[in-house]
């Protein structure tokens, strides 16, 4: 379709009720050169480090990638929500709890947003927490291992993409639904009842400060609308989240049009330091649901899920002074609180402006009920007793805004494609680049926390078109960085990325590279099936189970030859690493299996399910490049016909029976 100019745009913003078909423009001179010293500021010579992590979500990948800035150089992809055959994410039998809800197993999920744990409002680089929309989920990751440590289920809650947004003192993370449903008992509706049925929620999850264990707090029950992003407040505002919500129409179909009638949606204020005081006070109602939580045990290298059955609902018509609106023009998307915690800016998709709000007037506003009447019996603060100012004809599409170290804030503008610089008091738009194309997120590296650490701003953009070599119908989405130092926006750098590149944020290396965990330590493998010497290694039959504890070192598995197996068994390999060297995986497959490979770090112990499907003799070998002699890293296993009397034997080098075998602890069975 062809492109909107800035004054058809703005009239057919003004024909609410119109289909607007928001699609991102390609900028004039989208072939821009760069300026001259771009490259050399990108470029990280061959051994050299980059400055900067760079978490970024993988939208409809389910997972999360990690860059190097300002390289752009992809370090990792961390597998989340998905299941991830390169690393047996999902497939091996110590992840699939990972994955598993109260829908049952689920192997794919739809990761938008980042955050980076904060200790006194700052990165302190231990986890990284993401969101599931479509399931509602939240993970997070230790960056000790780049590895999903615990996920958590969100009951009452459709499509959680206001999610997961961080406090000051990552005391919570928290969540609210996309999609408002029917809840409790009675959920079989019709559709057409929305407005009597169906409500929305925002959910609290607690962490613990020193394991980071997740436990879902609370949550607060809320009128039936489209929550869509949030932010902590801090500083000042410290003990408050912003969300901002859509559709306070209500609608529950053509949302296109029937959320789009109102002048001014919302961005709802909760306090929590006051829900706090409300659970202590015993409002919070216990409401049966159920939902899983899934934590990750690094001895025991094996996951658990654990299903919970009741949550505390708070509802704000029993707890006055917790929960309030602000009037925010048309169909907020971002919703942002800058460095002080004074100013929070909210972004209207549709709207031509961008207001900026005040917590000192929100305060006041609150203290004098200043109110512009209620919405499902929740106070309305007058807009203009909120707001700070408006951001006057930023750019068309406002969707999130970052900031840096200098009291600047760098807006995304989806439909203009282009990232606007401006300042926070005065609300002067200060210079403005284009992106390529259609950005959605934006980041600076610490941009949601008290001190950014500014230098760069990163695009994350939905459309390449023509910035890339052609791959078919489907393009490469991608990322740009621009050195922000100066006081004009300066673009280095394009770079690919997995997936959707949603959101990101980004941390200085020195923060987490420190504590990089470099192996496993066999003495602290407590897996119950680890073979933590060669001697340990032997093959047992339970039932109609066949166990093989099976060792991997440069360049052999023990045992590599097994006999005994019968079709209609199914035969489990735990195989355990011995390496004690940094980078040095092994992995497993084997001819047949309905399965991934595994990868299994060094000290680490995985299984493999693997259900044979004839008789024969089935070769398995080692995936992952580990020395000169991988190629020989490699063995056979015989199954046999049901009512065969073929023993069990098993060995490398040395054949032996299962009688010869030693148990896990050495001794001689
Ligand atoms: Cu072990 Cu290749």
């Amino acid at each position: 379709m062809k492109c909107f100019t800035h004054k058809t745009l703005l009239a057919a913003l003004v024909l609410a009720g119109a289909s607007l078909q928001m699609q991102g423009c390609k900028p004039k001179g989208s072939q821009a050169a760069i300026s001259g010293d771009a490259a050399a500021k990108t470029y990280v010579a061959p051994g050299k480090y980059d400055e900067f992590y760079n978490f970024v979500s993988g939208g409809f990948s389910g997972q999360m990638s990690v860059y190097g800035l300002p390289s752009g150089r992809l370090l990792r992809v961390i597998p989340v929500f998905s299941v991830d055959p390169e690393k047996g994410y999902g497939y091996s039998e110590e992840t699939k709890a990972m994955l598993t809800t109260s829908n049952g197993f689920i192997p794919w999920d739809d990761l938008h947003h980042i955050a980076l744990s904060e200790t006194n409002g700052l990165h302190d680089g231990r986890w990284v927490f993401a969101n599931a929309n479509n399931t509602p989920r939240i993970a997070r990751v230790d960056l000790k291992t780049f590895r999903t440590a615990e996920i958590i289920e969100i009951p009452n809650s459709a499509g959680n993409h206001s999610s997961p947004f961080i406090t000051e003192n990552s005391e919570y993370v928290v969540a609210g639904t996309r999609f408002s449903v029917p809840m409790g008992e009675h959920t079989d509706v019709p559709i057409s009842s929305y407005k009597q049925n169906f409500k929305g929620t925002v959910s609290f999850i607690n962490i613990d400060k020193t394991s980071g264990e997740m436990n879902l707090a609370f949550q607060i029950a809320t009128p039936g609308v489209n929550f869509d992003l949030a932010r902590a407040g801090k500083g000042k505002s410290h003990g408050w989240v912003f969300f901002s919500c859509y559709n306070s129409e209500k609608a529950n179909t053509l949302l296109e049009v029937n959320a789009s009638q109102k002048d001014k949606d919302f961005i709802m204020a909760v306090n929590w330091k006051k829900a706090e005081e409300y659970l202590k006070a015993g409002k919070g109602v216990k409401k049966a649901v159920k939902y899983t939580h899934n934590q990750y045990d690094e001895k025991k290298h094996s996951a658990t899920s654990t299903t919970l059955n009741e949550v505390l609902v708070l509802d704000p018509k029993d707890c006055p002074d917790m929960v309030y609106f602000m009037p925010c023009p048309k169909s907020p998307h971002g919703c942002d609180t800058d460095p002080t915690g004074e100013y929070i800016v909210g972004s209207g998709k549709l709207a031509a402006t961008i207001p900026v709000f005040s917590f000192t007037k929100i305060q006041k506003a609150i203290a004098d009920k200043n109110f512009d009447g209620t919405y499902d019996d929740i106070p309305v603060l007058k807009y203009e007793a909120v707001l700070h100012g408006e951001v006057q004809k930023p750019g068309l599409g406002p969707l999130h805004t970052e900031f840096d170290d200098q009291g600047n804030a760098y807006t995304s503008f989806f439909v203009s494609s282009e990232i606007v610089k401006w300042n926070v008091k005065d609300l002067k738009v200060l210079d403005r680049v284009p992106t390529y194309y259609s950005i959605g997120h934006l980041s600076v590296p610490g941009g949601p926390t008290k001190k950014p650490w500014g230098k760069y701003v990163i695009a994350y953009n939905k459309i390449t078109k023509d910035r890339y070599l052609p791959t078919g119908p489907e393009l490469s989405q991608s990322a740009q960085l621009y050195d922000i130092s100066g006081e004009k926006m300066k673009l280095l750098l394009d770079f690919p990325t997995i997936g959707e590149p949603h959101y990101g944020e980004a941390i200085p290396a020195e923060l987490i590279m420190k504590n990089s965990q470099k192996i496993y330590k066999i003495e602290e493998n407590a897996h119950p099936y680890a073979a933590k010497g060669d001697n340990y290694t032997r093959v047992e039959r339970k039932g109609n189970e066949v166990h093989v504890y099976m060792t991997a070192i440069r360049s052999h598995f023990t045992p590599d030859n097994i006999e005994g197996v019968k079709l209609g068994e199914t035969v489990y390999f735990h195989v355990t690493n011995l390496e004690q060297d940094w980078d040095i995986p092994h992995g497993f497959a084997i001819k047949g299996a309905n399965n991934a490979e595994l990868l299994i770090m060094p000290g680490e112990t995985q299984t493999l399910k693997w259900v044979p499907e004839k008789t024969g003799v089935f070769p398995m070998y080692c995936t992952d490049f580990c020395s000169a002699l991988h190629q020989e890293m490699q063995g056979y296993i015989r199954v046999s016909a049901p009512g065969s009397n073929v023993p069990i034997i098993y060995g490398t080098g040395t054949i032996k029976g299962a009688s010869d075998s030693k148990t896990a602890d050495g001794k001689t069975k």
